[in-house]
């Protein structure tokens, strides 16, 4: 891997791609793509004192190129002037566009908890075939840097550099000291991790319901009464700005249009009334604005075994036009960790999805019209 970390990421957000990428020590870190060069936008000054970047490309600049070439220069001493850097140091990575119009091979992951081993053994599932990863949340807890570059490397050996990833932040991604850095190193619009992107004939919008409780939210008597988040949380009131973004949003013609999000805004728990059954007025507003979006099918997470959901079928705590998945079966046993995925593939107007486990087994597969 010579002066990288590890394998860059190429996430989707927008119209853009974000490339992440991290080197072994401090320095900087642009990339070159089809003869122009894209650096971090840091109001004009690169980064020397950390290790690692994150690098918006147009995706017709990438698509067209179908590679990228990482440079690095080590920091030796960043003075206020007369700075010394090192020689630019390069690798160049393959990238695998979307340039298909159906046929789409997408494999869904959630909640892998730190479980990057069997992680990767379910994202096999469609090997070189695969055209998208959806990551829905809760992939770590974060409690110091090295829990972002564990993913990161995590990303880079399922990814390869090579097949796009759709980032989306989950409840657990919130917690942990260092969790308010998710933006600084993850896919976000500003501070905002809530975003809609396109690839290839496809349309997302990428929702972030925050923590699964209220901010304010304490437990009983056998924790003593104690604060969930002691006023560390403000998720009512980003949950809110969220709304606001959504409701500006504007239909796509893509063919086909999903929606992601690690917790289900529709059935944020399936027993109604207990401390996860928050927000129903602010998700009423999310399920409505994701109609009118023409939103086809939603991706979820969070609740640790895979479901299908049919608008009407009874299993929702708030009406939803749409099918909803909810993906992974994540579990610590006594055997050791369980982990399933979803293999989604989108063709002729019609998804084919199927629950599967680490050594491609399928625990239930069906077929949506959308
Ligand atoms: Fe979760």
């Amino acid at each position: 891997m010579s002066m990288l970390f590890c394998t860059p990421s190429v996430f989707v957000i927008g119209d853009e791609y974000e490339i992440l990428l991290n080197a072994k020590e401090n320095g900087i870190l642009y990339l070159e793509i089809g003869g122009e060069e894209y650096f971090e936008e840091n109001a004009g000054v690169l980064a020397t004192e950390r290790a690692y970047a994150r690098i918006r490309v147009p995706q017709a600049a990438l698509d067209e190129a179908k590679r990228y070439t990482v440079v690095y220069r080590k920091t030796v001493d960043h003075k206020a002037y007369f700075s010394e850097m090192g020689e630019p140091m390069r690798r160049t990575f393959a990238f695998q566009p979307i340039v298909k119009k159906d046929d789409i091979r997408i494999y869904h992951l959630s909640d892998v908890h730190s479980g990057f081993e069997n992680a990767k053994g379910c994202a096999a599932y469609f090997g070189d075939q695969t055209d998208l990863f959806i990551m829905n949340g809760d992939i770590a807890e974060v409690e110091e840097h090295e829990d972002f570059t564990r993913v990161a490397a995590f990303l880079g050996e399922v990814a390869g550099g090579r097949i796009p990833i759709v980032f989306v932040r989950g409840n657990h991604d919130t917690r942990g000291k260092l969790s308010h850095f998710y933006t600084d190193y993850f896919p976000a619009n500003g501070k905002d991790t809530y975003f809609t992107f396109t690839v290839g004939p496809i349309f997302g919008v990428a929702l972030d319901c925050g923590e699964d409780k209220p901010d304010d939210y304490i437990y009983g008597a056998e924790y003593g009464f104690k604060s969930a988040y002691a006023g560390i949380n403000r998720f009512a009131a980003f949950r809110r700005r969220e709304l606001t973004w959504l409701r500006a949003l504007e239909k796509s013609d893509k063919p086909y249009r999903l929606a992601i999000s690690h917790i289900c805004p529709m059935q944020t728990t399936a027993r109604a009334g207990c401390e996860f059954d928050i927000e129903r007025e602010v998700y009423t507003e999310y399920s409505k604005e994701l109609t009118r979006l023409g939103t086809q099918l939603m991706l979820c997470g969070h609740i640790h075994h895979p479901y299908l959901i049919l608008p009407g079928d009874g299993q929702s705590l708030l009406p939803h036009s749409f099918p909803i998945l909810v993906c992974p079966t994540s579990k610590r046993t006594d055997d050791g960790f369980v982990l399933t995925g979803a293999a989604l593939t989108l063709s002729e107007g019609k998804a084919h999805f199927a629950f599967t486990d680490e050594k491609k087994g399928h625990l239930r597969e069906g077929e949506l019209s959308l």
